[in-house]
């Protein structure tokens, strides 16, 4: 049984499709509403689809001698906060986060949360609002807290809001506020406690303050990593460049733009890391002199001259901690078995995933992609042309079941 806390975001209207989406996955909802999110959408809906008394206030919402759920009639906070396998709260608007972080309690929602422990009972809040109040320094360092203190927190996804304002803020989606809750209650996966950083997207090196070079490079395949391996209970921190898709809401994001801020990225984060994936398209090249100021088309032969970036992949291959497992990408179009063997040896990682984006279906801007992937024992995989998401998750078993074995082996 889950119990649907709703507050008054904009967003609210989108907590009854989540309820019928947690519904068609299996469970019972209870939801309980804010008196401002009642205002907007009106208890009996929630009721009439839920099927299951809504609670609103703290103290009346039990008719006298009526049975209550969990027994708790004259509670109705501990009669949403008992029996329960989880607790979501979608849309959670700034003042829900305040409240939680500072454990006040003047409402029934309110006090539900504070009659709960999350380490006891998962709750995940599905924070929902304008860029500039999700980034207010109040609301990040509510945020903060809230972690770590074992709450969940999706991060909400970029673009037009309903202000009208361009930014953070937006509804993730009920597809990953259902995977977020069933890591929580099913979770620890076979990745469970391990930490795993992967690179994904372009990057962009500069000519000038406004011409900058870069790759048709979506970071879906990347992100489509990232998931695979928070969905088996890693921890999970992607190190991404300027991508039209957004980052997986429940992993940790660093967002970069140039090469060199990937590889400062990557070499804090990979401290203590047991996989990296480095599926970003790192630009190879960057011009030798960045202009100052904006070229003037009459001040340019039109010449760029350009010098190589520093390799994230071989320089990690050489730093990495011992056990760590490195897993490289590859695009190769010509004479792509030797190339691809070629480049498994010179980068030095212990997988190499290659793609040829001249065959259909694969490559950068699609959905889908078609690969195989060498091993350094040896190994050749090869897969079908098959989605993205699909395919990490096979990548990510690959790699498991080898390092299975190989731990097996040993013994
Ligand atoms: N990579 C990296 N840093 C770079 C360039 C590439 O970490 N500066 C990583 C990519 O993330 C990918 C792998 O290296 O995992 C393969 O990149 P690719 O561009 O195919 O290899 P190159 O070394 O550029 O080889 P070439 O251009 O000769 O094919």
């Amino acid at each position: 049984m889950v119990t649907l806390g709703v507050t008054s975001g904009i967003a609210c209207y989108k907590a009854v499709d989540l309820m019928r989406d947690l519904q068609r996955a299996g469970a019972r909802v209870r939801v309980v509403l804010t008196r401002s999110a009642a205002e907007l959408v009106r208890p009996a809906l929630f009721e009439a689809l839920s099927g299951e008394r809504v609670g609103v206030e703290l103290w009346t919402d039990w008719p006298a001698g009526e049975e209550s759920e969990g027994g708790y009639a004259r509670f109705p906070h501990l009669d949403f906060a008992r029996g329960i396998d989880a607790v979501v709260v979608a849309p959670a608007t700034a003042n829900i986060l305040g409240k939680a972080a500072a454990g006040l309690a003047d409402d029934l929602l309110s006090t539900t949360l504070v009659a709960i422990d999350p380490a006891e009972t998962p709750v995940v809040f599905v924070p929902s609002m304008n860029a500039t109040m999700y980034e207010n320094p109040a609301v990040r360092a509510n945020r903060a807290v809230l972690r770590e203190r074992g709450y969940a927190l999706l991060a909400p996804g970029e673009g037009a809001l309903a202000c009208g304002e361009i930014g953070i803020g937006r509804w993730p989606g009920n597809e990953f506020v259902l995977a977020a809750l069933d890591r929580l209650l099913n979770g620890h996966g076979r990745m469970a406690g391990r930490r795993v950083v992967v690179t994904a997207g372009p990057t962009q090196v500069e000519i000038d303050p406004v011409r900058i070079v870069s790759n048709r490079s979506s970071g879906r395949m990347g992100f489509a990593v990232a998931e695979a391996c928070w969905r088996e209970g890693a921890d999970v921190v992607v190190v991404h460049g300027p991508t039209s898709v957004g980052p997986p809401p429940f992993v940790r994001a660093v967002a970069v733009r140039t090469p060199e801020e990937m590889s400062a990225a990557v070499r804090e984060e990979m401290e203590g890391a047991d996989q990296l994936w480095m599926a970003a398209a790192v630009s190879d090249w960057r011009p030798v002199e960045a202009a100052e100021r904006k070229l003037k088309k009459s001040d340019w032969d039109g010449i760029l001259r350009m010098e190589q970036t520093e390799d994230i992949l071989a320089r990690a291959a050489v730093e990495r901690a011992p056990g760590t497992t490195l897993v490289g990408f590859a695009l190769e179009t010509d004479d792509v078995p030797e190339a691809a063997a070629r480049k498994l040896r010179a980068k030095g990682c212990d997988w190499l995933v290659v793609n040829n984006p001249r065959e259909e279906g694969a490559g950068f801007e699609h959905e889908t992609n078609r690969v195989f992937v060498l091993g350094r024992d040896g190994s050749r995989t090869e897969f079908d042309l098959m989605s993205k998401r699909e395919l990490a998750r096979r990548l990510v078993d690959l790699v498991l079941d080898r390092a299975a074995a190989g731990a097996a082996a040993e013994r």
